[in-house]
C-alpha cells in the first residue's frame, strides 16, 4: 500500500491468532490516516456535508460558508439553523425558529429536584450532563424516533435542547456559587439571557454589556462544529443505536469534558497566568518551551488538523481587544498573550514546526473578563459545539448509517486451556 510516498506492508489476514497484527497507531500517525478499513464507517471515518476544513490553509467553512463571514455578519441561531438544517434561513424561517428556541428555555421544575441534589462543588460539566441526559427521562418520546415519519416532534427535540442548554449550564453556574437560579428572560436575545441567568443578582440589576453579548455570540459561532472530533464522533456513534438526541448529546458533553479535547482554553488561561506570576518575561519561557526537559509546554499553539493558523484564533483576538475595551479592563494576561504570539510566530522553531495560536488561545481571556470562571470554560465550549453536534447526528441518521461497531485486531493470548485451581 502506498500512502503519501511511503510503503506500508499489510498483513494478507489480519486479527486471525497468531497473525502478526499491522501497527495502526504507527500507521495513523505516519500516514495521517485514522483507518483504512471502510468497517469503521461513522466512528473513525465518515463523509460529511457539514464542515469543510482545510488545516493546510487555515480554510473552515459551515456549509461553504466562510468562517470569517459568518462570525462577521450572522448570529449564532442563524449559524445554528445553517449547521442543522443545511442552508441560511429566509427572513421568515429564522424569525419563527428564534421565537421557538425563546418560547421552549424553561426547565420542567421536576429537574429542579435532580438539580437540588448536587452538592455546591459539583463540577458545572457533570451537571450539565447529567441534567441533558435526564431531559430524555422527561421527553422519552426522542429516543427511537423514527425521524422521516416524526419530522415535527424531532424538530421539536432539536429546538428543546438549544433553548434549554443555557439554562441547564447557567443553573450549573449558580450551584457552583451558592446562588439561587435565575428564570430566562425570554425578552432577550439567546446570549442576552444566557449572560441575564449567569450574573443577575436579586438585588442588583445586571445590565447586560451589547458589546460582551455579541463577542459571546461569535464565540458560540466559532465553536460551533469542527467536523470529526472526539465529541463529534462520540455524538455519532451513541445516536447511531438510535438513542436519542438528548442522550447523544449527553455523551458529547461527557467526551468534551476530557482535558484533551475541552480542557485547552484553560490551561492557556493558567500557564498566562504562571508566566505573570514569575515576572512576564515571555522570551525566557519561549526558549523553555524549545527546551523538551524543561517541564514547560506552551499551551494553545498547534492543532491536529491546523499547519497553519486557525482562523478562528484571529477573530477571537479581535474579539479580546473589543470585550477589554469595553468592559474598561486591563488584563496583563492578554498582552502576555500577544508578546508570547508575536516571539514564537518570529521564531524558527515554531516556523518550523508550524505552530501557530488555536481557537483556545484567546477564549479563555474573554471568559474571564466577562467573569466566567475558569471551570465554566468547557460549559462554554459545549454551548457553541451543540449546533454541530445535532447537525452530525441528524447526518448520520439520514444517511441512514448502520450502528457504529469498531473493527478490533484481537492481539492478546492464543486459545489457553482453563486449568481450575
Ligand atoms: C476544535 O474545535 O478544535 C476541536 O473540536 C478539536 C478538534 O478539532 O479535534
Amino acid at each position: 500500500l502506498h500512502v503519501e510516498g511511503k510503503v506500508y506492508k499489510l498483513p494478507v489476514v489480519r486479527g486471525t491468532e497468531g497473525e502478526k497484527a499491522i501497527d495502526i497507531a504507527k500507521l495513523r500517525d505516519e500516514s495521517g490516516f485514522i483507518t483504512l478499513d471502510t468497517g469503521y464507517k461513522n466512528t473513525g471515518a465518515t463523509k460529511s456535508a457539514i464542515t469543510f476544513l482545510d488545516g493546510e490553509n487555515g480554510i473552515l467553512r459551515y456549509r461553504g460558508y466562510p468562517i470569517e463571514q459568518l462570525a462577521e455578519h450572522s448570529t449564532f441561531l442563524e449559524v445554528a439553523f445553517l449547521l442543522i438544517y443545511g442552508y441560511l434561513p429566509k427572513k421568515a424561517e429564522l424569525d419563527k425558529f428564534i421565537h421557538e428556541v425563546r418560547t421552549h428555555t424553561m426547565v420542567n421544575e421536576d429537574m429542579r429536584k435532580i438539580f437540588d441534589g448536587f452538592p455546591v462543588n459539583a463540577h458545572p460539566m457533570g451537571v450539565l450532563s447529567a441534567l441533558v441526559t435526564s431531559l430524555s427521562a422527561f421527553y422519552p418520546k426522542a429516543v427511537g424516533l423514527d425521524i422521516d415519519k416524526e419530522k415535527e416532534y424531532l424538530d421539536l427535540t432539536i429546538i428543546r435542547i438549544i433553548a434549554k442548554l443555557p439554562t441547564i449550564a447557567a443553573w450549573s453556574y449558580k450551584n457552583s456559587q451558592g446562588h439561587p437560579l435565575n428564570y430566562p428572560k425570554n425578552s432577550l436575545d439567546y446570549c442576552s439571557n444566557f449572560l441575564h441567568m449567569m450574573f443577575s443578582l436579586p438585588v442588583e440589576p445586571y445590565e447586560v454589556n451589547p458589546v460582551v453579548a455579541r463577542a459571546l455570540d461569535k464565540l458560540l459561532i466559532l465553536h460551533a462544529d469542527h467536523e470529526q472530533n472526539c465529541s463529534a464522533s462520540t455524538v455519532r456513534l451513541v445516536g447511531s443505536s438510535h438513542a436519542g438526541l438528548y442522550s447523544s448529546i449527553a455523551a458529547g458533553i461527557d467526551a468534551l469534558w476530557g482535558p484533551l479535547h475541552g480542557g485547552a482554553n484553560q490551561e492557556v488561561i493558567e500557564m498566562l497566568q504562571e508566566i505573570h506570576d514569575a515576572g512576564g518575561n515571555v522570551k525566557q519561557f519561549v526558549e523553555k518551551a524549545k527546551d523538551k526537559n524543561s517541564g514547560f509546554r506552551l499551551m494553545g499553539f498547534g492543532h491536529r488538523v491546523y499547519k497553519n493558523f486557525d482562523p478562528r484564533a484571529k477573530i477571537i483576538k479581535k474579539a479580546a481587544d473589543d470585550v477589554l475595551k469595553a468592559l474598561n479592563i486591563n488584563d496583563p494576561l492578554l498582552d502576555i498573550a500577544k508578546e508570547l504570539e508575536h516571539a514564537a510566530l518570529n521564531d524558527q522553531y515554531f516556523i518550523d514546526r508550524k505552530l501557530y495560536p488555536n481557537v483556545d488561545f484567546y477564549s479563555g481571556i474573554i471568559y474571564k473578563a466577562i467573569g466566567i470562571p475558569i471551570n465554566m470554560f468547557t460549559v462554554m465550549f459545549a454551548l457553541g459545539r451543540l449546533p454541530g453536534w445535532i447537525a452530525q447526528w441528524l447526518e448520520m441518521r439520514r444517511t441512514k448509517e448502520p450502528i457504529g461497531r469498531p473493527r478490533q485486531i484481537y492481539i492478546g493470548e492464543t486459545a489457553r486451556d482453563y486449568v481450575p485451581v
